[in-house]
């Protein structure tokens, strides 16, 4: 293992969770239903037939994790808000004591000292608006999503400072509506760009009210970088490549930061090219006052005759996989995912050179292990040690070559509801005995409070 790594002063050190996957509670205190709620209730949708009705039981102890975070030095937390908590029908009455909860939740935080970041959505849309409207295929629901923004910085905007709109709407476009295997199941293809393109109406409407409402907010949107290789040097699987990187990463960030969606994607995909309003595009790209990158691995794009960018993507999932695994050298994680340090350098420096280095945080890294307690009683983990090591090397190395790298967020506190896959995906520096609720610290969680002493002392 090489030398710690060197980060700026104050650059924040935290961990982001989503309310899905932690809170529990799925029923208390009038919270109205999601789609997550329906999708990991009906047979066959979750692959251990597992749900998130009780999580992480954070909706009734968070204090217990924010004693550890504040154990590790930690002192920075993203979380998400479940729209369904605040808003049962999505839209019209505020539920107060969902509310309440969020307000001594971010109490709690900042007496430990710990900065919140909030997100207001994580893929858990309210059932009544997806029922009326389809979730974010109806425009409405973009509309809808800016006054559950308001309501929000009304509650919290004195405390909270920092605001992440929406959590990879690439991924809750695709798996969503293209894919069907995440909620709300769908598998309608001509919804994909729909969705994509509501949901960056959504942010940018809700950016323009958070602003209104919290004139020092910091607002930002947390995106998965995926680094897309051509799987051979073959120039169809380079322009695969290149549809791939557009589809999943440039129709965000074009959108974003030009106001435009690229032309050659946007060309060959004229059929299920979105209706886009005369101000969308204004609206979308207002100045972000920072960009949350969310990185994990790359993927390899090949040619097929048919939607190639897609299929190509789709051929390389591993997901099922049941355990991490080193293939021809290469190490995999308990995701299948590689393990491919490089891309978080390649994506801090491109985002940095092509939109104008723009203030950056990573929103999202880290990996899934088949952790287990030991005879010792604790977690031993040296896989997600070195995972974090050097990809939060590669992070340093992009700060020191001109990245305005602010901070770092790794996935996950605790072992959480990983969607389609239930419980038994480890991300956490925290184990949880999904029985009792009882948390160990893993030695990933020691490693990371022993370097965030050093760039302390
Ligand atoms: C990201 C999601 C997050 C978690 C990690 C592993 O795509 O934003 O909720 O599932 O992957």
């Amino acid at each position: 293992m090489s030398d710690p790594v060197q980060f700026p002063p104050g650059f924040l050190f935290g961990t982001a969770t989503s309310a899905y996957q932690i809170e529990g509670g799925w029923r208390e205190d009038g919270k109205g239903l999601s789609i997550w709620d329906v999708f990991a209730h009906t047979p066959g949708k979750i692959r251990t037939g597992e749900t998130g009705d009780v999580a992480c039981n954070v909706y009734r102890d968070f204090q217990t994790d924010i004693d550890i975070m504040a154990r590790l030095g930690l002192n920075a937390y993203r979380f998400s808000i479940s729209w369904s908590r605040v808003l049962p029908r999505g839209a019209g009455s505020v539920n107060q004591k969902g509310l309440d909860y969020y307000s001594r939740l971010v109490d709690a935080l900042l007496e430990a000292g710990v900065t919140p970041f909030v997100t207001l959505y994580h893929w858990d849309m309210p059932l009544p608006l997806m029922e009326a409207y389809g979730g974010f295929a109806g425009r409405e629901t973009a509309l809808y999503f800016a006054d559950y923004a308001e309501a929000l910085t009304r509650s919290l905007g004195d405390r909270v400072k920092n605001w992440i709109t929406l959590n990879e709407p690439w991924e809750h476009a695709v798996l969503g509506y293209f894919l069907g295997e995440h909620a709300p199941g769908r598998r309608h293809p001509w919804q994909y760009f729909r969705v994509a393109h509501h949901e960056l109406l959504g942010h940018g409407l809700a950016l323009e009210r958070i602003r209104l409402f919290v004139p020092d907010a910091q607002v930002g949107i947390a995106l998965s970088m995926h680094a897309v290789h051509p799987a051979s040097d073959s120039p169809r699987d380079r322009v695969a490549a290149m549809l791939s990187d557009q589809l999943c990463n440039g129709f965000f960030l074009d959108g974003l930061f030009r106001g435009v969606y690229p032309e050659l994607l946007m060309r060959r995909a004229w059929l299920l090219r979105p209706e886009i309003g005369a101000d969308d595009m204004t609206i979308i790209s207002q100045p972000l006052d920072f960009l949350g990158v969310n990185y994990y691995s790359r993927i390899f794009a090949r040619h097929a005759w048919h939607v190639p960018f897609f299929r190509a993507w789709m051929g390389d999932d591993r997901s099922g996989v049941e355990e991490e695994f080193v293939e021809d050298g290469v190490q995999y994680t308990a995701m299948g995912w590689e393990v491919y340090p490089r891309g978080l350098y390649d994506w801090l420096m491109r985002l940095t050179r092509a939109y104008n280095r723009p203030t950056l945080y990573v929103t999202e890294n880290g990996a899934a292990f088949t952790d287990a307690v030991s005879e010792d009683g604790r977690v031993h983990d040296p896989l997600r040690i070195d995972y974090l090591q050097r990809h939060m090397a590669a992070a340093a190395r992009a700060i020191a070559e001109g990245a305005d790298l602010r901070g770092y967020f790794i996935w996950t506190m605790m072992d959480n509801f990983e969607w389609v896959e239930g419980y038994r995906k480890r991300f956490g520096l925290v184990y949880v005995n999904h029985r009792t609720q009882e948390r160990i610290i893993k030695d990933s969680g020691y490693w990371l409070q022993q370097i965030i002493a050093a760039q302390r002392a």
